[in-house]
């Protein structure tokens, strides 16, 4: 079955309901990557046309189709120890602040690389007596397939290739034979982490206050105006006097007031 190419129309429909769900932005000149990216989920559904499947996931009860086509629309791509820069400005100043209790919050967790390499630092410096033993954090994103696996904590090796030789061996149990080549996060990480679906372009039920949140590479998907309200949103639950970070290729924060620029990407919100 030959598939029809995307119409402009069908196109806009599709941008629409992108951009009114979860406030993903296409421009025009998107359209050829878009039609590449859902091409394949047509035809394994034996779908001839782009209006078909814009019919199938407005309806109401194809959230899972939907949840599918925002999945194929984004990417997921993580890894652990992202953008290193931003650990080691989170580890100096938990160093010299020496909280007896902490919540971080990753807001697009994908995977849970970020959340779980923050576990990570947090447990290595309760082990080295510089933070107190009260410390967890969360994992959120739109996408339930990645939470799934977020939880279940399982990576392809390759996805550590920045975590030390030590946290590996302290922190992470190694596959054999039917799982060579996958590494799990230990119990004594995963209990600390909680994941839980959240659209960051819906309003956010009271969450924290969280001492630092990571909102690190989604932030690109957005339109400003978009952009604008999500981190306002975030910051809403970062305490005065938290730290806040970005992806460093996602550009500035404009229009939200109250934030000190420590680094390329990371923040400090003004105290109350
Ligand atoms: C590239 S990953 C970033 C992962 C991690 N923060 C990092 O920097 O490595 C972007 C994630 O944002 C999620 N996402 C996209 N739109 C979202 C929305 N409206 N609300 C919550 N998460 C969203 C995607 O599902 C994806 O897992």
């Amino acid at each position: 079955m030959a598939l029809q190419e995307l119409r402009e129309p069908t196109y806009v429909r599709l941008a629409e309901l992108m951009h009114g769900s979860v406030g993903l932005s296409f421009s025009v000149a998107k359209k050829p990557l878009v039609a590449s990216r859902l091409a394949p989920r047509l035809q394994r559904l034996g779908l001839d046309s782009y209006d078909a499947y814009v019919d199938l996931i407005s309806g109401t009860n194809d959230a899972g189709e939907f949840q599918m086509a925002v999945d194929l629309l984004t990417t997921n791509e993580t890894y652990f120890f992202r953008e290193p820069a931003h650990f080691d400005l989170l580890e100096a100043e938990l160093g010299r602040l020496r909280p007896q209790r902490l919540r971080l919050w990753s807001a697009a967790s994908s995977f849970g690389d970020e959340a779980y390499s923050l576990a990570m630092l947090l447990a290595d410096l309760q082990q080295a007596g510089r933070i107190g033993a009260d410390w967890s954090l969360l994992g959120t994103d739109i996408s339930e397939r990645v939470l799934h696996s977020a939880v279940g904590a399982v990576y392809p090796e390759d996805r550590l290739r920045h975590v030390t030789p030590e946290r590996l061996r302290r922190y992470c149990l190694r596959g054999t034979e039917g799982s060579a080549g996958l590494v799990q996060m230990q119990a004594r990480l995963r209990e600390r982490v909680a994941f839980g679906q959240l659209n960051l372009c819906r309003p956010i039920e009271a969450l924290g206050p969280f001492d630092a949140v990571f909102l690190r590479n989604v932030l690109i998907y957005f339109d400003a105006p978009t952009k604008q309200a999500v981190v306002e949103r975030v910051l809403s639950q970062l305490r005065p006097g938290g730290l806040f970070f970005i992806g460093t290729a996602e550009g500035r924060v404009s229009g939200v007031a109250g934030l000190e620029v420590l680094a390329p990407g990371a923040f400090r919100k003004a105290a109350a």
